[in-house]
């Protein structure tokens, strides 16, 4: 079989190692042929690819970004694009089956192309963990560990200036990254998307641990917003790109907490340096067990499914079953946190 590989979306720490898990797994169980298109679905819809061997991916599970490149570009449009076009630039070069490594818009295109007939599996990725059906994603390792370094030294230099320090940490959607690097480098505070809160209760949170003596770490998701629905639409709106806004929260709320509290306070956005560099070990297992298993699920013809990790093992899963809703951070796991807070 010559099967075709694509990186699409936001790149995530661990694409390179499902990427090595297919071919290594393809070629030693099945004699499998590969070939990697350039830059997510513009390479479908362009016929750009290029043959992936062996030896292409050797070494390649602790290496960040993705050697396919990739983009956001949507199968359906442009002049190759939409399922007829992408068949016949199958059949043309003899490809039978793709593998599409991506989140929430690559899977869902994968699953409208696999409607209309494209033999497609799907793997997940997201750093934020925000898909549903697997229960951790690769590359959300990786983000919390940088996340919780980075609060671990913002931790002593606001301790030096008995500051307040406001981290912002991705997550569009989800707090999954706030809550974990959170609890990880004991923030006073994890505001996330899903628990709206008011500039109040956080105040209250900052000064209890000014009144014990030390210096407030609050850790907030791009995607929060205060319940004060004000403040929650005023970082709304289009950029320049006319994409919408995301990101700036921390950047409101340092000079919000220093105006009510007092306490002198900064910002700092981790950006996607949480995206770079080398996965952890745990991302390059789960990302290199699920390129195997995309390899297993392509042998058994299960068109439309993705592969996913259920508890500690990898299991196959329809695409339907993980597009159109989120992983959000359930309230338990909430309010188990929000114990530590203050
Ligand atoms: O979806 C993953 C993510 O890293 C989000 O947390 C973040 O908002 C977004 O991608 C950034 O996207 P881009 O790289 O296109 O700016």
């Amino acid at each position: 079989m010559k099967i075709g590989i694509l990186t699409s979306g936001g790149d995530c720490p661990g694409l390179n190692a499902v990427i090595r898990g297919a071919v290594l797994n393809g070629v030693i169980s099945h004699e499998a042929e590969f070939v990697g298109f350039r830059n997510g679905w513009r390479g479908v819809v362009e016929g750009e690819f290029s043959p992936l061997h062996r030896h292409d991916v050797r070494g390649l599970s602790k290496q960040g970004g993705t050697i396919l490149g990739s983009s956001r570009t949507n199968p359906f449009e442009g002049e190759g694009g939409g399922p007829e076009n992408i068949q016949r630039m199958l059949d043309e070069n003899g490809i039978d089956a793709i593998i599409a490594i991506g989140g929430e818009g690559t899977l869902t295109a994968a699953r409208r192309l696999t409607d209309a007939g494209l033999k497609i599996v799907g793997v997940p990725k997201t750093i934020d963990n925000d898909l549903a059906a697997t229960d951790y994603s690769f590359g959300f390792d990786t983000a919390v560990e940088i996340a919780t370094e980075a609060i671990d030294r913002l931790r002593t230099t606001a301790e030096s200036h008995g500051r307040c320090m406001v981290v912002e940490v991705m997550g569009r959607h989800v707090g999954w990254i706030a809550l974990h690097s959170g609890m990880a480098g004991g923030a006073h505070a994890i505001l996330i998307p899903e628990q709206p809160t008011n500039i109040e209760q956080i105040c209250e949170w900052v000064e209890s641990v000014r009144d014990r003596g030390r210096a407030p770490l609050v850790v907030v998701a791009e995607g929060f917003h205060l319940d004060d629905m004000e403040e929650a639409h005023s970082h709304k709106g289009l950029d320049a790109f006319n994409r919408p806004r995301l990101g700036g929260i921390a950047e409101r709320l340092a000079p919000m907490i220093e105006a009510r509290t007092g306490i002198e306070s900064r910002d700092t956005v981790l950006g996607h340096i949480q995206r770079g560099g080398a996965p952890s070990a745990y991302d390059r297992v789960l990302a290199t067990r699920l390129g195997m298993a995309a390899i297993d699920a392509v042998y058994d013809g299960a068109w439309g499914s993705m592969v996913t990790l259920r508890g500690t093992d990898i299991r196959t899963v329809s695409i339907a079953e993980a597009v159109g809703r989120l992983n959000t951070v359930p309230q338990s796991r909430y309010d188990e946190a929000k114990i530590l807070f203050g």
